[in-house]
This record gives C-alpha cells, structure tokens and sequence, in this order.
C-alpha cells in the first residue's frame, strides 16, 4: 500500500493558520451561501486517518458541534498523558519519533494520512515527510499569528499541480513534491 502524507489546510495571504490568539474565525468569514465545501469532503475521502498536533485536537474539542471526523484520528503530545474520556473513542494518543509515530500507525493498516497542525505539519516538513499539500488561501494579511511553515535546514521542491478559485476570493493551491 502506498504511503501518502497530505496536508489540507486553509491560510492567510501572509502564511498564518490561526491568528495571534489562535482564533480560526476569520476562515469563515467570506460569504458562502451554499456553504461550498472546498474539496474537503473529497479530500478526506482520499485519507485513512488524521495525526494532528495537541492544539488542533484542543481546539476541534472546543468546537460548538459533534466530532467532526468519521477516520480515526492520532494526536501527537509530549504533554498529554491521556486523550480527555470524552474523546477516548474517537483519538489516540501516539508519542515518539515522526519515524516511530508513521511506523505505529502503518503497523494498524493506515497510510494515506491527513497531517494538521502548524508545529504538526513544519516538523514532518523538517523530516521532509509530506508528499502533498493544498493550501487553500484566504486573502487578508493578518500581520501576526501561528504560521503554516518555519525553518528548514534545505530547500524542499513543490510543484504546483491545481489551481482553484472559490467564491471569487479564495485561491486553493494543490503543491506535490518533486524529488
Ligand atoms: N487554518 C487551518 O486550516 C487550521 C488547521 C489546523 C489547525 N489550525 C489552528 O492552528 C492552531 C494549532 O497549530 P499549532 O502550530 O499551535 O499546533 P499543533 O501542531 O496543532 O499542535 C502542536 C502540539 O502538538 C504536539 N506535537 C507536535 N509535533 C509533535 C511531535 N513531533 N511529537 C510530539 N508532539 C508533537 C505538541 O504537543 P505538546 O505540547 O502537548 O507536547 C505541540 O505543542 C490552532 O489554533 C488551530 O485551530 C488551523
């Protein structure tokens, strides 16, 4: 089975996913009155499982509504010693190396994995372990906050394979790597 790391995600045009205090509201804030769903539905159609950061989970906790995701879902945490009871049957906690982590999770039978979070997402880019990312962009310049992406020790090559354009506003970039 081919092993895949794909990213889903929604940015400003300055590169944060949340803002300085974490809040992700101005990702909805563009009109959609048919409540368009970007291609999430047939992206994650296309993945077995989600790892995600502690602070994604955290935040996807909060949210107003019933847990979103049908997959399963790993939460990476040096912090958590356990996933809250509530959550219990719908996250693991995994620990450890990216490499001890992927292995974990392959060894259970999935491959094609959704990768969220921001520090999530720069350290399997640090250990160039992601192989595909759509970046959907939402055009305000918000100046500070929690960015998508940090230092790299060397360069990694993208090539942009899709371009979409939703609600006249909102461009979505599809990136694969090229090694
Ligand atoms: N714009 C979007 O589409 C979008 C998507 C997803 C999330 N968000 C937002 O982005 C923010 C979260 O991003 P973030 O950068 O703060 O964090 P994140 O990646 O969600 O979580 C970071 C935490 O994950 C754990 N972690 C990450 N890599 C690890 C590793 N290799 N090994 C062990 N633990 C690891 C650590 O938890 P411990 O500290 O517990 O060790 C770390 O503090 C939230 O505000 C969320 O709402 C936005």
């Amino acid at each position: 089975m081919e092993k895949k790391n794909k990213v889903f995600i929604a940015t400003s045009l300055d590169g944060y996913i949340a803002d300085k205090d974490g809040r992700i509201d101005w990702l909805h804030s563009i009109p959609n009155p048919e409540n368009i769903d970007m291609g999430y539905k047939e992206f994650i159609a296309q993945i077995d499982a989600l790892v995600m950061g502690r602070t994604t989970f955290e935040t996807v906790c909060a949210f107003d509504m019933d847990w979103p995701y049908k997959k399963p879902v790993f939460v990476l945490s040096n912090s958590l010693t356990k996933i809250p009871e509530k959550y219990e049957c719908k996250a693991v906690l995994v620990k450890g190396t990216l490499k001890e982590i992927l292995n974990k999770v392959h060894h259970k039978g999935y491959h094609r994995l959704y990768i969220d979070g921001g520090r999530t997402i720069q350290s399997f880019l640090k250990e160039d372990l992601i192989d595909e990312m759509t970046i959907t962009i939402i055009p305000y310049l918000l100046g500070e906050g929690i960015p998508l992406f940090s230092n790299l020790s060397s360069r990694l090559d993208f090539e942009c394979v899709d371009t979409k354009i939703f609600l006249d506003k909102v461009v979505q970039n599809r990136f694969v790597r090229v090694k």
